[in-house]
């Protein structure tokens, strides 16, 4: 029996990547750019999407970069907007943006402000962009959202109490989202890494790393092509039958 071929994007696809400024986001968005889709690559950093923006186009692909902050949701709006003006349409928002938060401190040493600023930052954009993206989706009847959640948010990193509380709270808001619009042809789902070798990872203290490396089955980092191609397969139409999922990128670290 012979597989049906079929291009993984459909010829007018257009995608917006926030945080595609840098790392995990840039990375997605040049392997977007190569396969035909109209990325928009948006970074609370101008000046860095707008050089994504340009590999793409220098590449042949087709790109626009925006200057915009995840927890801003006028600004959002105005890029997503943007992007249906050049596109005619968006298919797809994967949300790439996401901080650290405080580290290498327990509990009772975090400041409830910090703490908090994380939530706003990893966790509050999954309500801001369903808020922007979701009517539009609605209407036509088709959309993808992802966002990059953590290993963290699944088992609890000691000392990342933002961070893991933050990705925590995304994969709870994507199951919940993922129900609610499980009939309108629109899917809401996370993927949770662990280690991927990026700028956010030099900048993490060692001891930090080699915790994290210690966990790994394989014993090495993500590469950013595997977590590039993970994303791009969940925000196509291929990936059409599952919604509200916290895809795996772990190494074996995480079997459930
Ligand atoms: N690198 C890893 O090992 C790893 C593992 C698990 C999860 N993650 C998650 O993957 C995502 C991307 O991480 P990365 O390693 O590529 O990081 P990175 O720092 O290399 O890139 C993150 C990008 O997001 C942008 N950004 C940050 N805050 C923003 C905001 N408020 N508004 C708009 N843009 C903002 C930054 O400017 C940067 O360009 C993050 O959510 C991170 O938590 C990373």
């Amino acid at each position: 029996m012979s597989t049906p071929a079929y291009e993984q994007f459909p010829a007018g696809t257009a995608a917006i990547v926030i945080g595609g400024g840098n790392g995990i986001g840039e990375a997605t968005c040049l392997l977007l750019g190569a396969r035909g889709v109209a990325v928009t690559v948006v970074d609370r950093s101008g000046e860095a999407a707008d050089a994504v923006a340009e590999a793409i186009t220098a590449a042949g692909g087709s790109a626009y970069g925006a200057a915009a902050d995840v927890t801003d949701e006028a600004a959002l709006r105005a890029v997503f907007d943007g992007a249906v003006e050049r596109n005619g349409t968006v298919h797809a928002v994967i949300n790439s943006a996401g901080i650290q938060g405080p580290l290498g401190r327990r509990s009772h040493e975090v400041e409830v402000e910090e703490f908090e600023r994380t939530l706003a930052v990893n966790l509050t954009p999954g309500l801001i962009i369903a808020r922007v993206a979701i009517p539009h989706f609605l209407e036509r009847g088709y959309g993808r959202i992802v966002h990059v959640a953590s290993i963290a948010g699944k088992e609890g990193n000691p000392n990342m109490i933002g961070y893991s509380s933050s990705k925590a709270g995304l994969i709870g808001l994507v199951k919940s989202q993922g129900k609610e619009y499980a009939q309108d042809g629109i899917t809401v789902n996370a993927l949770a890494p662990a280690v991927i070798r990026t700028p956010f990872l030099d900048s993490q203290p060692q001891e930090v790393v080699d915790y994290m490396l210690a966990k790994i089955p394989m014993g090495r980092t993500g590469e950013l092509t595997e977590i590039a191609e993970m994303l791009a397969f969940i925000a196509s139409p291929a990936a059409g039958f599952t919604t509200g999922f916290t895809f795996d990128l772990s190494g074996g670290r995480a079997t459930y």
